[in-house]
């Protein structure tokens, strides 16, 4: 029989560590939802020891699961441990995940222990997780860069201890896959019991050569694979999801393991996570990148129209990709509209309904074909947003090669309604110093990037932007018939994510 590969997706844990990639508890909650839905074995929920907000939204993704795993980061210690288990002890499936660095480097320079100190470390800390529940993962951060034999000891003294998976983490991505793949065969012929745990791997991706690690790994008997949506991630990235799972697809003559993921909601998931966390997907990033399966060379397209199989090894509808389908019109009613967005993976209340359908009667007023991303937009827009402390209600702009750009606008801030106007270099600058003049913010634009939601001249254009202020990154993201209006509405969503992360401190206590 087939053996299957256990997919461990840690897009809310370490995909929330891409600098400014913070998701609030709600889009937390639909993303986990979605990812359920795909069919992911195990999600990491978070770090409840980081954070309130942390804990918070833990919580509510271990109370919400019904079929798949939760699991909760902990460092070593007790409090670290007792956290994450307060947060997921009601969840069908909990898991505790606990991780102590095995590196040489790591043990002098940052642990300050000697080997024995952290093998003793490790053990109580399994063994305390292990009281709590049965499902404990053990993590040997820096693993790969660590000493052979120490590691197998460790991952020894750990499964003795109770540990039921035990991973191997290329914390910085300095494996190369054929190394990597000696490693997991040498872990697997000398870790003591190795068959009464699951062997993981999680690799980063500074070499670009995640991918490759986790398939080199899985081809020699790894067991489970931790992956990130899109591949975000600290620094590089994490190994991606859809690269792992299609590549297993796809290669199924080669390698001969499944996984429980349904890929036609793969492309549906990467839109949300790059949508809420503005992080879009580079257009030739493999299976989810824009460009993925398009062809541009005549010889291409030309054995793509005498059979696809020419040129495409997977077809876009196995991710769930329908290219640009026309889904919806002005005299589109709810019930279409509720049917489309379920097929997007969207299951939503009768009061999320009622707001995304006003905002999509908007929109149909000016776009004549609403399209998948249209749609999608309007629910990150409408429903996946932080709760609004500063709100657009009106932008009016004059440009043109003779004039100097000038804005006026009216806003919501605090409470009160508030208006003004600004000069500025272009339409967008005078938009954002009038915005500025008004919140009173001092935050710096950091990057700023527009592109069009779908083909057409009447395609929504979509505005991410990146605000810094006293060191707090958040990103906003805004989309509109009209590009200033989708960059007023980036910049305020962008001011609204900094008065969340100024009220709730995410990343502070995290120290990975
Ligand atoms: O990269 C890493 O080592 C980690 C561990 C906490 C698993 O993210
Ligand atoms: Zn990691």
């Amino acid at each position: 029989m087939t053996e299957r590969v256990i997919i461990f997706d840690t897009t809310l844990r370490d995909g929330e560590q891409s600098p400014g990639a913070s998701m609030n508890t709600a889009e937390k909650l639909r993303l986990a939802t979605q990812l359920e839905d795909l069919g992911v074995d195990v999600i990491e929920a978070g770090f409840p020891a980081a954070s309130d907000g942390d804990f918070e939204a833990v919580s509510k993704i271990a109370a919400k699961l019904e079929k798949t795993q939760v699991a909760a980061l902990a460092r070593t210690s007790k409090e670290d441990i007792d956290r994450a288990w307060a947060a997921i002890q009601h969840a069908k499936k909990p898991r505790i995940h606990t991780f102590i660095a095995t590196s040489d480097i790591h043990l002098k320079y940052k642990l300050k222990m000697n080997r024995e100190q952290v093998i003793d470390t490790a053990v109580q800390a399994v063994r305390y997780a292990k009281s709590l529940t049965d499902n404990v993962e053990f993590s040997a951060e820096d693993g790969s860069r660590s000493d052979w034999e120490y590691l197998c000891t460790v991952f020894g003294a750990v499964i003795e201890a109770g540990a039921t998976t035990i991973n191997l983490p290329d914390t910085v991505g300095y494996a190369i896959p054929e190394e990597f793949a000696e490693l997991v065969k040498y872990i697997k012929a000398h870790t003591p019991d190795i068959d009464k745990a699951i062997l993981s791997i999680h690799c980063h991706n500074d070499l670009g050569l995640a991918t490759a690690n986790t398939i080199s790994a899985i081809n020699c008997g790894a067991r489970q694979a931790e992956v990130t949506i899109n591949g975000i991630g600290e620094r590089a990235g994490n190994t991606s999801l859809e690269e792992v799972v299609m590549a297993l697809h796809t290669r199924a003559n080669y390698l001969p393991v499944t996984t429980n993921i349904n890929t036609r909601k793969i492309y549906p998931v990467s839109r949300l996570v790059s949508m809420i966390t503005g992080i879009m997907v580079q257009p030739n990033k493999a299976v989810v990148g824009a460009n993925a399966f398009a062809h541009e060379a005549g010889i291409h397209q030309d054995g793509m129209l005498k059979n696809p199989m020419t040129y495409e090894i997977m077809e876009p509808e196995t991710i769930g990709l329908n290219k640009n389908k026309l889904v919806l019109g002005k005299h589109s009613g709810r019930h279409a509209m509720r049917t489309h967005l379920k097929d997007l993976g969207y299951d939503l209340s009768d009061e999320e309904l009622n707001i995304v359908f006003k905002k999509f009667k908007d929109l149909a007023d000016k776009k004549k074909h609403v399209m998948d991303e249209d749609l999608e937009a309007l629910v990150t827009e409408g429903i996946l947003r932080t709760p609004d402390i500063f709100k657009l209600n009106y932008i009016h702009v004059t440009s043109g090669n003779t004039v100097l750009p000038m804005a006026s606008v009216q806003l919501d801030a605090r409470g009160d309604s508030v208006k003004g106007a600004a000069y500025g270099n272009g339409p967008i600058d005078a938009a954002f110093n009038t915005i500025l003049e008004l919140t009173g913010s001092t935050c710096e634009l950091v990057r700023f990037t527009v592109s069009a939601l779908t083909g057409g001249t009447d395609a929504q254009g979509e505005v991410t932007v990146r605000l810094k202020e006293n060191g707090l990154v958040a990103l906003g993201r805004g989309s509109d018939a009209d590009i200033i209006t989708a960059s007023a509405n980036a910049f305020i969503n962008g001011l609204n994510r900094l008065e969340y992360l100024k009220n709730h401190p995410v990343k502070a206590a995290q120290g990975l």
